[in-house]
């Protein structure tokens, strides 16, 4: 197939969001579509491997499962990448999928940017010549080094990316200073350039002698921890019974020692402006919370870390059963009946940790059920007295708060961690002391990492 061909995407008993979603994302790209046996059967003698660029299935051919797609797929068109896609969790087999042929297996709207960004990286990108940016952490590049790619800015109002530093210069250190003082968290790198990105982190840490991993890794690692550990949870190939709840408790406390608690005591501030920022995904702000969550219970001399980062991990589970229209819109613009509808998925993610026979301790279960109470008296969904609030349950809503407005997302300002705060407190949704020994700690490392 030309460079110069139209790009061709198959797509096979899409669900209509599904189809939606994959669509939105191909701007310009043709789209042949099968809904029954009937087109299935009639097309299938029409095309070979090299008809399509990409092939999209879902659950809607009916008689036909995934998995047996999956292997006639295979036969078929062995070397087309072929994506399963659905916004059905009940049936949800992802390890099977992927084991039968598929290349990968996506659950909506959990995975929808994940969809995107395979569309622009594995489909669009290449023939196109369109851009696809990753994020890398400003931890990781200093003031003088010598990058062999280009890094960018994001401007979340305009939805653009513009060059910060040029290829093969060395990297003025008072660009990197600014971006500090202004507490920024990370630049924007091509997606093709990302392997030389690793190549200038791995050497970088040989240099230093340090046989630790880059913020930017870490951070990815984590990320795909999380998704690991959803996917296992939505998994309906997995039967629930406590030995499996208790291996998915295990998965969860190595993520959680290896990735979110690990090294905090000398690196407080650190760990803390690695997790800052990171775009508002389901997996990121799972892992965001979790970090935020554990690190703030750190910072004030919590007894228990992990349990926050645990009540962190699992918070929104319950949210992938809301339906997908509430989940659009923002949070302060739901009328009272959506409310009740949306602020039932603190107590779903509970029930869903449950139906899984996963077993938490009662203040994680607490914490989870209340983080959207508030202080002020006027949280959802029971409008809980402050003094009916754990301690747990606050900084896990602080938490939340903090990854939502300090992150990337199009069209909206981010704030600083300490600007974050400030919001937050006007909310009156914390306890004030809390606020108060929180902002005694962003103030104090905000400092150190100035005069550093
Ligand atoms: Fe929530
Ligand atoms: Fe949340």
């Amino acid at each position: 197939m030309s460079d110069f061909a139209p790009l061709r995407i198959l797509t096979i008993g899409l669900e209509p969001k599904a189809q939606q979603t994959v669509e939105a994302a191909c701007d310009g790209v043709e789209f042949t579509r099968v809904h029954n046996v009937e087109e299935f059967a009639q097309s299938f003698e029409h095309w070979d491997d090299e008809a399509f660029n990409a092939i999209f299935c879902g659950p809607g051919i009916e008689g036909m499962a995934g998995i047996e797609l999956a292997q006639v797929l295979l036969n078929q068109a062995p070397g087309t990448i072929k994506y399963y896609v659905t916004i059905t969790t009940d049936r949800y087999e992802p390890r099977l999928l992927v084991k039968n042929g598929f290349t990968a297996a996506f659950v909506l709207p959990m995975d929808a940017p994940l969809v995107k960004k395979a569309i622009q990286e594995n489909v669009l990108s290449g023939k196109r010549k369109e851009r696809s940016f990753r994020t890398v952490k400003l931890l990781d590049i200093s003031g003088g080094d010598q990058l062999q790619f280009e890094t960018f800015l994001f401007l979340p109002k305009n939805n653009k990316h513009i060059r910060y530093t040029a290829a093969n210069q060395p990297v003025e250190p008072a660009k990197i200073e600014k971006m500090q003082a202004r507490q920024m968290t990370q630049l924007w790198v091509d997606h093709r350039d990302m392997n030389k990105f690793y190549q200038h982190t791995a050497k970088k840490l040989r240099q230093l002698g340090d046989e630790g991993v880059s913020s930017t890794e870490r951070q990815e690692k984590l990320k795909d921890c999380v998704r690991t550990l959803f996917t296992d949870i939505f998994d309906s190939s997995v039967k629930a019974d406590f030995d499996v709840g208790r291996e998915t408790i295990k998965q969860c406390e190595n993520i959680i020692s290896n990735y979110i608690t690990k090294g905090v005591s000398s690196n407080w501030y650190k760990k803390l402006m690695g997790a800052v920022g990171e775009a508002g995904d389901t997996y990121n702000h799972a892992s965001n919370v979790s970090t935020f969550a554990a690190l703030f219970a750190i910072g004030i001399g919590h007894k228990a870390p992990e349990d926050l980062a645990m009540a962190g991990l699992f918070h929104d589970l319950g949210m992938t059963q809301i339906p997908d229209e509430l989940q659009n819109v923002r949070e302060h613009e739901l009328t009272n009946e959506q409310k009740q509808i949306y602020y039932t998925h603190p107590e779903k993610s509970v029930n869903m940790i449950k139906n899984k026979r996963i077993i938490i301790p009662d203040s994680v279960e607490k914490a989870i059920l209340l983080h959207h109470e508030g202080w002020h008296g006027r949280g959802w969904p029971k409008q809980m007295p402050a003094a009916r609030l754990s301690e747990e349950a606050q900084i896990l809503s602080f938490a939340d708060q903090f990854d939502y407005l300090t992150r990337f997302e199009e069209g909206r300002v981010r704030l600083t961690p300490l600007d974050a705060l400030e919001a937050i407190r006007k909310t009156g949704s914390i306890n004030p002391e809390l606020i108060s020994q929180l902002r005694k700690l962003l103030q104090k490392d905000t400092e150190l990492s100035k005069s550093a």
